[in-house]
């Protein structure tokens, strides 16, 4: 049984990822601020400490590590971002483990070059993007390595971030614009945990673009989405385009090298629907 070491176990990806991981690995999981999974693998840990990674790391001895700590949310994000790979990655090349590192489409202005593929260079216009390309970097420098990049995250048991944000601003019925000129390939939770967990045995290296087939609008993938979960507060809903230089446009991933390379399916938001049982509650 190999020993693995999830950095953000609190994180939406992060609880999933744990959950699949528990009966095939030993696992040790890391949180900052929360626990919500409350099992003794859980461990508290600032990525930002280089003393504290490293301490963790050997005290624990991992074969592999899955690094989703750090994402767009919480205060000092570019640190945990950029500090927190750079840490993981030096830990990771003292005990010799294998690293898998979740980055971004965001990586991409998404303004000419998509659909993107593994060879595509990194043109971020926004802080988040900026963090995690510079992940990208450090994380490059340890050949032991696996940079998946994904796209928007979801789940149709556990309502993901972006969703759980439009569904209380409608039902507090405050404005919220669908941006329809976003491009992305929303990934199921289940399909990304799959393949972090098959990729923490292959021997693949380098950049891999993991994200769902089927290529939508952010106000198409968010209507899917509010229609699974039953919200049906809609009179404050707009849809357009965003405006702003900071939003990435079009960052269609290109996912034919996962599709050839992995046993994991990469399902689009329709299959994914289609092939669900309904949820009882939201
Ligand atoms: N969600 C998406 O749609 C999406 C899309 C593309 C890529 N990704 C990438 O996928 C990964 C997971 O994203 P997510 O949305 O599931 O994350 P999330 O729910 O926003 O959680 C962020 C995680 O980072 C941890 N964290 C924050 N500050 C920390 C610190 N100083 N030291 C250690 N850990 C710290 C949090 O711990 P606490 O909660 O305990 O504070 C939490 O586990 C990220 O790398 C993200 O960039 C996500």
């Amino acid at each position: 049984m190999s020993r693995l070491l999830i950095t953000g176990g609190s994180s939406y990806l992060g609880q999933h990822l744990v959950s699949q991981a528990l009966p095939e690995h030993e696992v040790l999981y890391t949180f900052f601020s929360r626990d919500p999974l409350g099992l003794p693998h859980g461990r508290y840990l600032d990525v930002r400490s280089e003393t504290a990674v490293s301490q963790l790391v050997a005290d624990f001895a991992p074969d592999v590590i899955i690094h989703t700590a750090g994402s767009n949310r919480g205060d000092d994000m570019a640190a945990v971002i950029e500090q927190g790979a750079a840490h993981i990655t030096q830990a990771a090349a003292s005990a010799g483990a294998r690293l898998i590192h979740l980055s971004t489409d965001v990586v991409f202005s998404g303004r000419g070059g998509a659909p993107y593929d593994e060879t595509a260079v990194p043109d971020p216009v926004n802080a988040y993007g900026r963090a995690k390309a510079a992940a990208e970097t450090a994380v490059g420098a340890y050949p032991n390595h696996v940079i998946i990049r994904t796209s928007l995250i979801y789940s149709l048991e556990h309502m993901d971030h972006g969703t759980a944000w439009m569904a209380a601003a409608l039902r507090a019925g405050q404005p919220v614009t669908l941006f329809d000129n976003q491009i992305r390939n929303p990934v199921w939770v289940n399909t990304l945990t799959a393949a972090c967990l098959e990729l923490a045995h292959h021997t693949y290296t380098g950049i891999l673009n993991v994200a769902g087939r089927q290529v939508l609008s952010r106000a198409e993938f968010a209507l899917k989405m509010l229609d699974w979960w039953g919200i049906e507060e809609r009179q404050t809903l707009a849809v357009g385009p965003s405006l702003g230089e900071q939003w990435p446009l079009n960052c269609e991933l290109d996912v034919r090298r996962a599709m050839a390379l992995l046993t994991t399916p990469l399902p689009g938001v329709d299959e994914v629907c289609q092939t669900a049982v309904f949820p009882s509650a939201t």
